[in-house]
């Protein structure tokens, strides 16, 4: 069967030198952002996810003589991203996107700008893997559906944390809320949002790999829990269709996965009662975590909510990071 990945628009490519092919030589090098995503949101394990306007990360990629990829700088990840080509997720989804094209001949140089937590849960290896193949698109002057890329990018997910989800890669390459349909074939749909939707997001800065927080997960599920599951599932997804927060709110409940990770993830339950209290709409773990986030109806919420959340956790003494966001629509942004 046909992948089925609806039509997205390419986000505007800024004025820098890049002008299409035939005589005119094109940019040799662009510098690219691509975002943060909340996967899961809390009931669409694997299903669902959203964009962010910050974090983010940085790519810059150039084009050299020598024939190959090289990563020439990491920065921001603490010496702990490999910059050996075969096996960086960049360099490794971005190989896969030239063996599509017929150009591994091409030279590359590529650096890598952490913006953000590894290992944060808010689609770390996504943003990056995102950055490096719009740029690379970019820079081939390839001008087709930037869905195209979703396969490449999920190589990248797959060689992160041994499984190719596209929760995170799929909103962090469209921008907006996205909803994967079916994995095989590979069925994707962006879904509309609320204006005026706020993401307050909170990084305890504890150790949760992705791969060990897929491991803990039951595989057998009841038959009354996944009754409560696709019921809000379906409530999500009518909420933002129908622009509704308190279908919205109430739809995010997970008795599948949360009542696992929660215990990875320090005072979870606490913490969602304080966020609760202050007006948010709904509370729950981003992607695999440690992070955690919120859904308020206002920035002033949203703001409040880190602020008290941050400082519970500075109490137990859990250093942390905090971000206020809208759902961010554009997705990968050329930034110079
Ligand atoms: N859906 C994935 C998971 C997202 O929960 O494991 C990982 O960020």
């Amino acid at each position: 069967m046909e992948n089925n990945i609806q039509e997205f628009k390419p986000p505007l490519k800024e004025e820098k030198g890049i002008t299409n092919s035939g005589n005119v030589k094109v940019a040799d090098s662009i510098a690219v952002f691509a975002p943060a995503t909340v996967a899961n949101v809390v009931c669409g394990f694997d299903v669902l996810g959203f964009a962010v306007n910050e974090p983010g990360d940085e790519v810059i990629m150039r084009i050299t003589n020598k024939p190959g990829i090289t990563i020439s700088k990491i920065t921001g990840d603490d010496g702990r991203l490999p910059l050996n080509p075969a096996k960086n997720t960049v360099s490794v989804s971005v190989q896969h996107y030239l063996q599509s094209i017929n150009r591994t001949d091409i030279g590359l140089d590529i650096e890598l700008h952490k913006k953000m937590p590894i290992g944060s849960g808010l689609g770390s290896s996504s943003a990056s893997t995102v950055a490096g193949l719009f740029a690379i698109k970019t820079l081939m002057d390839d001008n087709s559906d930037p869905a195209k890329l979703l396969p490449f990018a999920m190589k990248g997910e797959e060689m992160a944390c041994g499984h190719g989800h596209a929760d995170n890669v799929a909103p962090a390459l469209f921008g907006g809320f996205v909803l994967i349909r079916s994995y095989s074939p590979l069925d994707v749909v962006r879904l509309p949002h609320p204006p005026g939707l706020y993401c307050a997001i909170i990084f305890p800065d504890v150790d949760v790999p992705t791969r060990e927080a897929r491991q803990i997960i039951r595989n057998k599920i009841l038959m009354k829990d996944a009754v409560t599951q696709w019921g809000n599932i379906a409530g999500l997804v009518s909420g933002l269709f129908m622009q509704d927060i308190d279908l919205i709110g109430r739809s995010m409940q997970d008795v599948l996965v949360e009542p696992v990770r929660s215990m990875l993830i320090p005072d979870f339950y606490p913490m969602r009662e304080m966020a609760m209290e202050l007006g948010a709409v709904s509370f729950g773990i981003s992607g695999s975590g440690p992070s955690v986030f919120a859904f308020t109806r206002d920035e002033e919420t949203a703001t409040l909510i880190i602020q008290k959340l941050q400082q519970h956790l500075t109490n137990i003494n859990i250093n942390s990071k905090t971000y206020v966001s809208t759902i961010n629509d554009a997705g990968p942004r050329v930034i110079g």
